[in-house]
């Protein structure tokens, strides 16, 4: 049986100009010359997409660079200053980042309006990289299983089994992200069991075999290959360490057996 390709994707979050972008994209791919045993994906701030995307289609050799959003509005169209929407993306990236922490705690972003940009980006044909994971109080709480389970089950609640294989979830606690502390093997394989449990029990065997989940926090080209070796780990998604093109190419390489 063909094992799926590891998933790594860099999320750049509100760094560099488009001219800085571009040189580092052409820097990871540089470095990764040849490598075509990874999905990768990076995913950069909204107005880089384009000239990236432009950049990416004259790019002919190995390895295969795809873009993702970081965010995309909750509506389609209309009277909603400073959004860009799914349907403005699709031409541009495969991917859109959904729902991650920092806009869930910096932008007040609720899981209502998350559950209304996962559909919409899988009705205009955009992948979502749906992002869950507690804050360190729930995790000494005790409530981090059930915080992830109620994230699962609101952002996923329009989500057909069909269109499940179309989205990656990635579990990221929060108190791991920037912080340099990655979360222990043990906490990651025990959430990705749930979170794959989760999916199993609300879309069935099938369908859910063929979602990917990836771990997000602190990845760095140290601990990548230990994470990437985790029982249930489809990949990961990296924030710091995305934006350093040889510390994110070695990332990309602990992929390899
Ligand atoms: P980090 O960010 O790798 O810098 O911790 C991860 C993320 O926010 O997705």
């Amino acid at each position: 049986m063909n094992l799926p390709r590891k998933i790594i994707i860099g999320n750049w979050k509100l760094n560099d100009t488009v001219a800085e972008g571009t040189v580092l994209l052409h820097k990871i791919h540089q470095e990764l010359k040849g490598f075509s045993t990874a999905t990768i994906i990076v995913c950069p701030p909204a107005t880089h997409l384009y000239p990236l995307h432009r950049e990416l289609t004259s790019l002919k050799s190995e390895p295969k660079i795809e873009l993702g959003a970081q965010n995309i509005s909750d509506f389609e169209s209309g009277a909603h200053t400073g959004e860009v929407s799914a349907i403005m993306v699709r031409d541009l990236a495969k991917y859109s980042i959904i729902g991650h922490s920092e806009r869930r705690t910096h932008y007040g972003e609720t899981d209502d309006q998350i559950t209304r940009k996962v559909a919409i980006a899988l009705e205009h044909g955009l992948q979502p990289i749906l992002c869950v994971g507690e804050n360190l109080q729930q995790r000494h709480d005790g409530k981090a299983h059930q915080v992830v389970l109620d994230q699962l089950n609101t952002d996923l609640a329009d989500v057909t089994a069909a269109e499940l294989k179309k989205v990656i979830i990635a579990y990221e606690p929060i108190w791991a992200i920037g912080t340099g502390t990655f979360a222990k093997p043990a906490e990651i394989e025990d959430m990705l069991r749930l979170i794959r449990n989760a999916l199993v029990q609300s879309f069935g065997q099938l369908a859910s075999t063929e979602s990917r989940i990836v771990y997000g926090g602190s990845v760095d080209a140290e601990n990548a290959k230990t994470i990437l070796n985790l029982q249930g780990c489809d990949g990961v998604l990296v924030g710091g360490a995305s934006l350093k093109p040889k510390e994110f190419a070695t990332i990309v390489r602990a992929t390899d057996k």
